[in-house]
């Protein structure tokens, strides 16, 4: 088997042992590392004065590890600015919130570039590359340049915008004319591999020859490979103390009162505020549920240097606090508003609790908190998943109740619905819900990505970036 290098921005290897929140991501790579001895290569989190392309290598938990430090501009410029106030936003499908800077585009090629800078002398000819993200999307591009002719695969964690979205882009033809570097690309969900392939077809006439994309030499394949939970590592903390010690804590808290949860990232595509606007709704038109509900939001903040995300957290506390006023009485709080985060084994027992699993994005990539959701039920007593029809989820957990986090409405029938819901349709829906999140799980996701990667290598004509785009632009 050839080594695996995966890239991402951030190298989250677990720490903290078995109770730590590990996102799917870290627990999927972490397996296909270790088996084949391979490397996880990104950013430590950690400025430094000057950029020196020093690497910190170690082993945590069986996994390689090698990271690089950035400068404050570099973090300013490309994390904070490319990366979450331009590209962000706009995969999001929100324009009002994509900022468009040059600093912010420069930051973001000057550090795609140091990534390939620092990588290249670590790659021997037959490992594999695996990059995951919006934030190193030219990588590829910038390897091609120093010569490396390995395969190197690309998945998209997020949306892929609509052409009409992705052309309010300044250098939105070399960004996606980048992308052609890659010999895999891995899309979330069909809507998302149809966008991408319905703006370069036309932009760059390429021509589609099966699931392979041809632009003169090049060859791209594109997957579509929704990621997955590790479902069997999640579904084994219902044996820890914690999850007990979390879900007793709640159900004593409860009082009786059928909780709803909410487990979400501080981040506007979760639609928050929609969301409390929805349970809000619910509370005001079918006031037999006032205090016999309770929605508990967990929702740690996130990219706090952003300004975005410093409003959207004003906004939330300033909703949550008002609804509250609206609605409580002397012994119930209609909103449980939390800003911070929980492990793993504690979030089982917290879903595990809950009648009802909220989940309604206005965008998102995949959501995993829908099937980390489904995963954590007891089987002979289920709650019910509410989904968003906008989650890369919804295209696979079909049985959940699919609601529309634009319409208050909606979504307040959707969670009326659940409430009081039939056992026997509980029961039904989830068997078929786990079913799909044990099966294509986040072993499943590696191993399919993985396979499409090791596929012969295609003939190659390394392109620069520059000669590859044109002047078109
Ligand atoms: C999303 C992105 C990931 C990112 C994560 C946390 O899931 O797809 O790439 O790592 O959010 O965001 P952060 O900015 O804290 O890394």
């Amino acid at each position: 088997m050839p080594r695996l290098i995966a890239v991402s921005n951030r190298v989250q290897v677990d720490t903290d042992g078995e109770n730590a929140n590990r996102g799917g991501l870290a627990v999927a790579l972490a397996a296909a590392l270790r088996a084949s001895k391979g490397m996880w290569f990104g950013w430590s989190g950690e400025a430094t004065d000057e950029f020196s392309g020093q690497i910190s290598f170690r082993r945590t938990d069986g996994v390689a590890t090698a990271t690089i430090d950035l400068e404050a501009q570099d973090i300013d410029e490309y994390y904070n600015g490319y990366a979450n106030r331009t590209l962000w936003p706009l995969f999001h499908y929100r324009l009002d919130l994509t900022e468009i800077a040059r600093d912010f585009a420069g930051g973001y090629a000057r550090v795609n570039r140091r990534f390939a800078e620092t990588l290249e002398p670590l790659i021997a000819s037959d490992d594999l590359i695996w990059v995951h993200d919006y934030h190193l999307m030219p990588l590829s591009s910038h390897l091609r340049a120093r010569g490396i002719g390995n395969r190197i695969g690309f998945f998209l964690h997020i949306p892929w915008p609509p052409p009409s979205l992705l052309m309010s882009l300044p250098g939105h033809r070399e960004l996606a004319c980048s992308m052609l570097d890659y010999d895999v690309i891995g899309f979330q969900t069909e809507e998302w591999r149809q966008a991408f392939l319905d703006y370069v077809t036309v932009q760059f006439e390429a021509v589609i020859d099966g699931d392979c994309l041809c632009l003169g030499e090049r060859r791209t394949r594109l997957l579509v490979c929704p990621i997955g939970l590790d479902a069997a590592d999640f579904g084994g903390a219902v044996h820890t103390i914690a999850a007990r010690q979390a879900e007793t804590r709640l159900a004593v808290s409860a009082v009786g009162r059928d909780m709803i949860v909410g487990v979400d990232r501080l981040d506007y595509s979760k639609g928050l505020a929609e969301r409390f606007a929805a349970y809000e709704l619910l509370l005001a038109n079918r006031p037999e549920l006032r205090e016999k509900v309770f929605l508990l939001q967990i929702a740690p903040p996130t990219r706090g240097d952003v300004p975005s995300y410093q409003q959207i957290r004003a906004d939330l506390g300033a909703i949550s606090g008002r609804i509250n006023g609206e609605f409580a009485s002397v012994d119930w709080v209609p909103i449980r508003y939390v800003n911070q985060g929980y492990s793993r084994d504690e979030l089982f027992g917290i879903y595990r609790a809950a009648k009802v699993g909220l989940v309604t994005p206005l965008r998102d990539g995949m959501n995993l908190v829908a099937k980390e959701y489904v995963a954590a039920q007891n089987p002979e007593d289920p709650g019910v998943l509410v989904l968003s029809c906008f989650a890369g989820a919804a295209a696979q957990l079909k049985e959940a109740v699919i609601v529309n986090p634009h319409s208050a409405e909606d979504v307040a029938d959707g969670i009326a619905r659940a409430l009081a819901m039939p056992l026997a349709e509980r029961i039904e829906r989830h068997r078929a819900l786990l079913d799909c999140v044990n099966t294509q799980d986040v072993r499943w996701w590696s191993e399919v990505f993985l396979q499409a990667l090791t596929g012969e290598p295609e003939a190659r004509t390394v392109l620069r970036l520059a000669e590859a785009t044109g002047s078109k632009h």
